[in-house]
């Protein structure tokens, strides 16, 4: 079993971005600037929020985060988004999700403009991700994809089995892990909630993916050996004898699958970090275009 460690490579990333920031620097331009807006107070939101910005500080990025309560309305987050449209000096910028129920998710998504759209959220993007055009994948799909080839994986005309079809990990996984290239050029089943007969379904997947936040819903007897297992889980369990009163787990149960899986993904370390440093790619590029587009 080798560790598809993603606390390791999204350093190596966070490095090869802070070389292109210094020299960025160096030639006196513009350093890329991400900004985050948060709706309410959810504590895994802020966690994951905090961290988005602080590694935009350990690469040399400059970056904003824009708080709003939980009772903001839609036309108060939309004014904030064409504000942020409008503002020569963010190249990118993201909302976490999810959102109160008073604000329509689809709604927002739909009024960032897509050349910001650094989680690659907008249909424009989504569209072109589909398509095979250059466009900005969203963070986690393009974590998944980069630890693949980082580790060499081949994925050729193997079947990858996804649990999940959410927008944002799930669907887009499914559609990259089927298209033509590497890491790609699988065979795809896309499973979900209505899914029937699924153990037996990821009884057969050479790669499993699992993006359901269900903790230890993946066991041993359910993958095949030597198959590769990402765990995209992040679920925190209530646990008075922990500092932070929680502790995190993923959707694999990691101590038993990992003893039959050629590849596998601990959480935390594995997928977690690798959004993060994604996002700040998508960030990279964001600034290297508006700069091309501006010469
Ligand atoms: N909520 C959970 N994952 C994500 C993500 O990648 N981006 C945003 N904006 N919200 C999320």
């Amino acid at each position: 079993m080798e560790l598809l460690d993603g606390k390791k490579v999204s350093n190596q990333i966070k490095e090869e971005i802070t070389v292109e920031v210094t020299k960025m620097r160096e030639r006196g331009e513009k350093v890329p600037h991400l900004a985050a807006i948060i709706v309410g107070n959810d504590g895994a939101s802020l966690t994951y929020v905090g961290s988005k910005v602080r590694s935009c500080e350990r690469v040399g990025f400059e970056s904003t985060l824009v708080q709003m309560p939980s009772t903001t309305s839609e036309i108060e987050l939309l004014r904030k988004i064409e504000e942020l449209n409008q503002d020569d000096e963010i190249d990118g910028f993201i909302v976490q999700l999810p959102l109160p129920p008073q604000i329509d998710t689809q709604k927002v998504l739909l009024a960032v403009d897509p050349d910001k759209d650094v989680d690659g959220f907008h249909p424009t993007n989504f569209g072109k991700m589909a398509l095979d055009m250059s466009t900005f994948i969203p963070a986690t799909p393009f974590g998944i994809l980069e630890l693949l080839e980082r580790y060499k994986v081949d994925t050729k005309g193997k079947h990858t089995v996804v649990i999940g079809r959410s927008h944002i990990v799930g669907r887009p996984m499914s559609i990259l892990m089927g298209r033509k290239g590497w890491p790609g050029n699988s065979t795809v089943t896309l499973t979900h909630s209505a899914t029937k007969n699924i153990t037996q379904i990821i009884s057969q997947a050479d790669i499993v993916i699992s993006a359901l936040g269900v903790p230890n819903f993946l066991k041993a007897e359910m993958v095949k050996d030597d198959a590769v297992v990402i765990d995209v889980g992040i679920t925190r369990v209530a646990d008075d004898t922990k500092p932070k009163g929680y502790y995190i787990t993923g959707d694999v149960d990691f101590e038993n699958v990992s003893k039959k899986a050629s590849f596998i993904t601990p959480v935390p370390g594995g997928v977690g970090p690798m959004t993060i440093a994604m996002l700040l790619k998508n960030t990279l590029l964001a600034r290297e275009r508006h700069r091309n587009a501006n010469r």
